[in-house]
């Protein structure tokens, strides 16, 4: 996709690492100016993007007063966000015993509450600017009923609900809202801790034998992104390699 992007603002939320580093990249490859929002310093390796295509921006998106200062310096500085990744969050297995108010809270904000909020902000902005697209990171975990991840699957699932919620009442400013559903993606954290019986074992649940890579979902998002999506919104895309 070279060059579809060129000069789109695109931001890509918990762009330091993993999937969210690979889509920020694959973005800046496709001629966006990308802002690369993480509470993590975002280093872009030398040769994956031109200097000062990916603009890190500082941010702990469970700070919502935070976000929505940071918001408003980032966009008078460098324009409407025309494209919105939604990719940061955190899966933490937490037994139900231990699911206080205070840690079901937690959950709810560091994977659910910032995808609204930044929704709400980026979207009049591009509105104005004649439409834009969103892709929100789910994740298959919810739908194959992995254990002590409730309220990760609990937000993981509202983030469908909310996906859909918005394709509808923002499908008339030519905003299309659509997720990704990845299943098990080899990032650079789940690469430190890979054994041969994880990946004999992944292999064999997939229809297709080969291990996911953060940029494999990093393409779904450009697709779902560009204009050859232009009539798809309010779905999900599952990136599993075929797991029944
Ligand atoms: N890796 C997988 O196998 C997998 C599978 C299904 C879904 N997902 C989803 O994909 C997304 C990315 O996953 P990943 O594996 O690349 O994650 P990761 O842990 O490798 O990276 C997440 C990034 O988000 C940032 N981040 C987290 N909370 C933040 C906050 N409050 N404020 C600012 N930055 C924050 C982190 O600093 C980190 O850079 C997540 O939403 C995850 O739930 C991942």
């Amino acid at each position: 996709m070279t060059d579809t992007f060129h000069g789109t603002h695109v931001l890509v939320t918990g762009a330091a690492a993993g999937i969210g580093r690979a889509t920020a990249i694959a973005f800046a490859k496709a001629g966006a100016k990308v802002s690369a929002l993480d509470r993590d310093p975002v280093q872009i390796p030398a040769g994956d993007a031109t200097p000062g295509q990916i603009h890190p921006v500082a941010c702990d998106l469970s700070d919502l007063a935070a976000l929505e200062r940071i918001f408003a310096d980032l966009i008078a500085a460098r324009g409407a966000v025309r494209v919105l990744v939604n990719n940061a969050g955190v899966d933490r297995r937490i037994p139900l015993a231990d699911l206080d108010a205070a840690t079901w809270d937690e959950m709810m904000s560091l994977n659910l509450d910032h995808q609204a909020a930044l929704a709400r902000l980026a979207a009049p902005g591009m509105a104005a600017a004649g439409g834009g697209a969103i892709v929100n990171l789910t994740s298959t975990a919810w739908m194959k009923l992995a254990g002590t991840l409730a309220a990760y699957h609990a937000a993981k699932a509202g983030i469908v609900g909310l996906t859909r919620g918005l394709a509808r009442d923002l499908g008339g400013q030519g905003i299309r809202v659509n997720a990704i559903a990845p299943g098990r993606v080899v990032t650079e954290r789940v690469e430190a801790k890979l054994t041969r019986d994880w990946i004999a074992e992944t292999h064999a649940l997939q229809c297709i034998p080969d291990l996911i890579r953060a940029e494999d979902i990093a393409e779904a998002a450009l697709w779902l992104a560009s204009p050859g999506a232009r009539m798809i919104t309010g779905q999900t895309l599952v990136v599993d390699g075929g797991v029944v």
